[in-house]
Parts: C-alpha cells; structure tokens; sequence
C-alpha cells in the first residue's frame, strides 16, 4: 500500500501527467483538496472506488482516511493542485505518514506559475533581463512569511515574481513594490489559469489597480517584472551560430572535439 500525492495540475483536466492520471486509475481511495482540483479529474478513478473531497476536513481526519486504507492495504491517491513542492500542505502530511511508517510517493504536476507563463504566452527570464524567478507570496491567516521573505528584498534583485495567494491585497502588493521597480514595470494578473473562466489583465504596477477593478476571484497568480514586457532583451548565446557547443561544434579547434563526453 502506498499513498501517491500527485500534482493535478493548475485546473484544465488534460494538464496532469500521464504517471498521474494511471495512478489515480489504480487506485481505490481518492482524496482530492476539491477547492482546487478539478472535479473532471475525478472520472478515471476506478469504479466503486471511495472518492473524498479533503476540503472541509481536518488534518487529523485526513490521517484518518489514510490509516483505513493502509490497515485494508489499499493505495490512496492525494491529488493537490498544481505541483506539490509549493502551497500545497504535504510536508506535514509526509511529516505524520514517516511517523506513522505509511509509505508515500510523489508525482509532480504542473504548477500555476507555468500555466500562467503559457497563458501569457511569455518566457518568464530573458537573458539580460531577468534570471530568476521567485515564487513567494504574502502573509496569510494561516501562514504567516518569515521576516526576511518580504516582498522589498526579492524585488531589489529585479527578479521576476510569481505572487501567489495575494490578489485580495493586490493594492498593498502595488504599494509596496512600486518604490523597487517603478510605475511603468509591466504586471500581469492571471485569474484560474488554464480553466475555461481563465482571465487576464495585463498592465503595470502604475496601472493595474484600474485596470483591474471590479474582477472578482482569488485563485489568481500576480506575475511581476521587467521580463513580461517582452523587449530589450539579449539572443541567448546558446543558440548563436558562433557559439561552440557539446551539441554543435563550431571552428577548426572545438572546445568538444565530436565523440567526446
Ligand atoms: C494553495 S496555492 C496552490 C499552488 C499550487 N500548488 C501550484 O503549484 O501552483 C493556491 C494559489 O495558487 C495560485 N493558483 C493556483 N491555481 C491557479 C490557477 N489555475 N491560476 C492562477 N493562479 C493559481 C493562486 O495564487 C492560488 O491562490
């Protein structure tokens, strides 16, 4: 018996991987945080099989729905949202399972900062432009950040940001980053990427707040940085047709003679 936590992606149906779906299929007990997941997923289950939205329950009686199926050797699949390496309260469940010596997996997903990137149909870095990205978010009820993770001291890197879990604040976000990157900084609002009610605004942090009133929603990611604008930006060398390379060697004396390592 093993629980498989997988990734189901950030809402459209045929976003989960194809190790994903085939567990979900051979599996007898499904749990699936319904807030976020979406309900169509839910048809390749196997039929017959026991099927519980972990919405509204507990930790504690998650842990119990996972103790009956090990106790009756049945394989559990937990789907999350997105990816489960971010927001996705599975450490603490891994945490209890290692305790109680109930065997896991992982099966990645894809997360909502990519589906919101495809929906924008933007790179998120661009050479010269932005080299990293950070996927953070702002203080909630339930988690509040570590001092040293503010908004200011990743925006002082000039980094693009993937704020999750913050569009009710959207004006505090604006406010606070303003100062760092500049009124005319390009800033996209992505609301249910990749479902069909997906929404868009795009704008900059001098503007989106007008151009943004009146949406209604929180499942919504706020991409920030000099990278959306599309523009100024270097070729990467990788490509360039001088650029001698493992995969493409270039002069008479290359740094990767063909045939090596
Ligand atoms: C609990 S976190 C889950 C994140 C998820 N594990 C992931 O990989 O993206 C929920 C937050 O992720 C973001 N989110 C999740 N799905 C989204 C989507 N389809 N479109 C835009 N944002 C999304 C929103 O910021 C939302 O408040």
């Amino acid at each position: 018996m093993t629980v498989h936590f997988i990734g189901a992606g950030p809402g459209a149906a045929d976003l989960i991987t194809l190790r994903g779906r085939d567990l979900i299929a051979r599996a007898p007990v499904c749990l699936y945080a319904g807030s976020l997941v979406p309900e169509a997923l839910l048809v390749h289950c196997p039929s017959g099989a026991r099927i519980i939205n972990t919405a509204p329950l507990s930790l504690d009686e998650i842990m119990t729905e996972i103790r009956h199926a090990h106790q009756a050797g049945q394989d559990v699949a937990r789907l999350h949202s997105g990816d489960l390496s971010v927001y996705s309260a599975m450490g603490e469940q891994l945490r209890r399972l290692r305790a109680e010596g109930i065997p896991y997996e992982i099966c990645p997903g894809v997360p909502s900062f990519a589906a919101a990137s495809a929906a924008l149909g933007t790179e998120l870095t661009l050479p010269g432009v932005a080299q990293s990205l950070v996927l953070t978010r702002t203080s909630g009820r339930a988690s509040p950040m570590p001092d040293t993770e503010t908004l200011e001291n990743f925006a002082a890197t000039g980094a693009t940001l993937a704020i999750h879990l913050s569009v009710h604040v959207l004006e505090e976000v604006v406010a606070r980053l303003l100062p760092l990157y500049g009124a005319d900084c390009p800033l996209a609002v992505v609301w249910r990427a990749s479902w069909p009610d997906q929404k868009i605004v795009r704008a900059t942090l001098g503007t989106v707040l007008a151009a943004s009133e009146g949406m209604r929603g929180r499942t919504a990611l706020i991409l920030v940085g000099r990278a959306l604008a599309q523009e100024g930006f270097d070729e990467s060398r990788l490509y360039a047709g001088d650029y001698d390379r493992r995969y493409r060697p270039v002069g008479t004396d290359p740094r990767f003679p063909e045939g090596t390592e």
